[in-house]
């Protein structure tokens, strides 16, 4: 049974992603320092698949530490990194933290990945790399642009690492170029958990339609676009976590057409802020009280992606469509409330 090492496992597209490998034969075990995370995911992976796994709580700024899981682990078969400060807002205030902790970690574990001879190295990146695109839907030749934020400049220079770092042929790289990642596990055990007050939109609209969020904010409705609102490739968590395990797959089998291989993880559908909202009201049956407010400095006025190649070459099926993605996004909020709940009573 291969060996996988998800780094930032107990996070959200980490923690469904190791539900996807442990369902697909893999052996996996977990970095992850829950500086952002929780280990509330590791029992949450092991109750939907019935499978153990280890969480290594390591801090991947760590080189000895994260040389020791490697070295307790010498049959590694693959990396797949998510592990990364991912706040577009946060990364504009904090830039320092967000390059010595997204490029530190990288350093860390490629060094790692060289002195233990790991054959096949699959990237989270995003979406975000190309910027406000002048052409959509963007593929995954479309020109990559001035980085937004400091976030997005850390995922494009991971890119490019990893592009010199697979030049000498010694390692197999996959991008994945995430676009926006939403919704739950299926059996509302797992889900988006955000600290503090949610930056992105769906688990903005799910905690203001539970009442945890007064009422919560458009971000312009005077962009060109159909309704004025800016328009995103909404994608659901799941189909981005098979994605992981067709990549693993893909590099074992030595379909890689080079050692850096990318790919663009979206529907190909753009949706507007205000469909989204829409279709999360027709969902839960709940009427969302939200305003329009000013435009947010940063955002991209509409992108969505050219899945082509992850389809025809990685054979990845987009499983969860937009009301998919609304729906098992509310059951996963009704369920945290639940247990907040029952925390309380007992
Ligand atoms: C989507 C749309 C907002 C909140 C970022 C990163 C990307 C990925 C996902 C990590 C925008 C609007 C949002 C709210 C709103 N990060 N919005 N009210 O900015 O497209 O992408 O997060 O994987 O790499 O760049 O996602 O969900 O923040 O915003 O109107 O309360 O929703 O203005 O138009 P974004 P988002």
């Amino acid at each position: 049974m291969q060996k996988i090492l998800v780094t930032g496992g107990c996070g959200f597209i980490g923690s469904h992603t190791i539900v996807d490998l442990l369902n697909n034969g893999y052996d996996v075990i977990s970095i992850d320092d829950n500086s952002r995370s929780s280990n509330f995911s590791i029992a949450g992976i092991e109750q939907i698949t019935g499978k153990k796994i280890k969480n290594y709580k390591v801090d991947l700024k760590n080189f000895d530490e994260t040389q020791a899981v490697f070295q307790e682990n010498t049959d590694i078969a693959g990396v797949i990194h998510f592990a990364a400060y991912k706040a577009v807002g946060e990364s504009v205030g904090a830039p320092l933290l967000y390059f010595e902790n997204n490029l530190f970690s990288l350093i860390n574990l490629l060094k790692c990945v060289e002195e233990f001879s790991v054959p096949n190295f699959v990237f989270s990146s995003s979406c975000t790399v190309y910027g406000n695109p002048d052409a959509i839907p963007v593929t995954e030749l479309s020109p990559i642009k001035q980085a937004e934020s400091p976030y997005g400049a850390t995922k494009q220079m991971g890119e490019e690492m990893l592009q010199a770092f697979t030049k000498n042929g010694k390692c197999n790289v996959i991008l994945l170029r995430y676009f926006n990642p939403v919704g739950a596990h299926p059996t509302a055990i797992l889900g988006e958990l955000p600290i503090g007050r949610p930056q992105n939109l769906v688990p903005a609209i799910t905690q203001t339609a539970i009442g945890k969020l007064p009422k919560m904010k458009v971000f312009g409705n005077d962009y060109p676009t159909r309704d004025g609102s800016c328009v995103r490739d909404y994608i659901h968590v799941c189909d981005i976590a098979h994605a992981h395990t067709l990549a693993i797959q893909y590099l074992e089998q030595g379909k890689n057409e080079s050692h850096c291989d990318v790919f663009n993880l979206g529907t190909g559908l753009g949706v507007t802020v205000l469909e989204a909202i829409k279709t999360f009201e027709e969902q839960s049956g709940v009427s969302l009280n939200y305003e329009i407010a000013e435009r947010r400095p940063g955002d991209v006025i509409a992108i969505y992606a050219n899945n082509d190649a992850a389809v025809n070459k990685l054979g990845w099926k987009i499983e969860y469509d937009l009301k998919d993605m609304m729906r098992t996004a509310w059951a996963w909020e009704l369920k945290i409330k639940a247990q907040e709940e029952a925390a309380i009573n007992n």
